[in-house]
């Protein structure tokens, strides 16, 4: 197939940690799968980080190359993807300008994503919301310039995406229905977890839950993390039978020891398997798991130059499909003057 008949994958991350497990089970490991099928942009989105982190812009700064390397460590490959960083594609800002217009601040306010985040982010926002930026308010607008910039027509995200995507597709059709039609309307693509729970049972690997384990994590810290994961609650003694689909460390087994699972299950239910040894059964696996992510990522880590080429040029690339589509929407909106 010639690059020009493939379809486009655009979808963003923002560098504001390392990544964990729920970012590759829900997100990135799929990104690695498009990657050899579909003309491929990552972006690095630190414009949006800044709209809840503009008062921390060394966090920022730090985490771009971070999140680049555990990018690459995950296996994004930079032969086939376009990994790039959003604030040095101007354009992705214009257009964010031209499509305010299109969305109404109500509609803003009653995003569920933009919701939850305000009410997760006391410390910047206020107790209720008071302190709320513009910038912030409106980062879903220039989430849609993000995807439209590229042509993006699938966009693998986790769930917690969904109404930001659902956003920009309304964006594209107010677009095209005023300007004609000229943006692409992106659907999203869900990874078969789009939601990883935490250690301790909770619904959702967070970060900021204390519950995650990251892909920088090294042996000594995994095998705690682990040995501390929630099990069956119901099962005191080694050889009490227990319900393996209340037990994280069952859970996390699902996910990095495949070939074993069903002797793990029968046997938990048994009562055939103590806690403990389970724990290290899975400590075991989980590093393996990790193994060539942490390889890779030390190659890169040890290759700073090549990193930084990898980003410039994933840049210059979507620099130019950017210039392109903002060519085409200026056209449309009629204000491509002197062209
Ligand atoms: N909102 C995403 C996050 O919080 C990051 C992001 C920015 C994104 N631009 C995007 C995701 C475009 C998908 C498509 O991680």
């Amino acid at each position: 197939m010639k690059m020009e008949d493939k379809k486009t994958v655009l979808t963003g991350i923002r560098p504001t940690g390392n990544l964990h497990l729920g970012h590759y089970f829900g997100a990135v490991g799929n990104w690695v799968k498009l990657q050899n099928e579909y003309n491929t942009f990552i972006e690095i989105a630190d414009v949006q980080a800044l709209t809840d982190n503009f008062n921390n812009p060394d966090k920022v700064r730090k985490n771009v190359r971070e999140l680049a390397l555990d990018l690459l460590a995950c296996g994004i490959d930079p032969s086939k993807a376009n990994i790039f960083i959003q604030s040095r594609i101007p354009e992705i800002a214009e257009l964010t300008v031209y499509y305010s217009n299109l969305v109404t601040i109500a509609r803003l306010e009653r995003n569920p994503t933009i919701k939850t985040e305000i009410s997760q982010k006391k410390d910047i926002f206020g107790n209720n919301g008071e302190s709320v930026t513009y910038g912030f308010l409106g980062y879903p607008v220039s989430q849609a310039a993000d995807i439209t910039a590229f042509g993006g027509s699938l966009v693998p995200v986790g769930e917690d995406q969904l109404p930001l995507l659902e956003q920009a597709r309304e964006i594209v059709r107010k677009f095209n229905s005023i300007y004609g039609e000229t943006l692409i309307e992106p659907e999203h693509f869900l990874s078969k977890i789009p939601r990883l729970k935490g250690l301790d049972g909770n619904e959702k690997m967070g970060k900021s839950l204390g519950n995650a384990i990251f892909l920088v994590d090294d042996d000594d810290t995994i095998s705690k993390k682990i040995m501390g994961a929630i099990t069956d609650k119901n099962k005191i003694k080694k050889d009490d039978k227990a319900n393996p689909d209340v037990c994280m460390v069952y859970y996390y087994h699902k996910l990095v020891s495949q070939n074993n699972i069903e002797t793990i299950c029968k046997e938990c239910k048994a009562g055939k398997r103590g806690c403990i040894d389970c724990k290290k059964e899975l400590i075991e696996n989980m590093k393996e798991y990790l193994r060539p992510i942490k390889e890779r990522r030390k190659y890169y880590e040890d290759n700073k130059e090549l990193v930084d080429n990898i980003l410039k040029n994933g840049t210059n690339i979507a620099k130019t499909k950017a210039e392109y589509t903002l060519k085409k929407v200026k056209k449309a909106m009629k204000i491509d003057y002197f062209e």
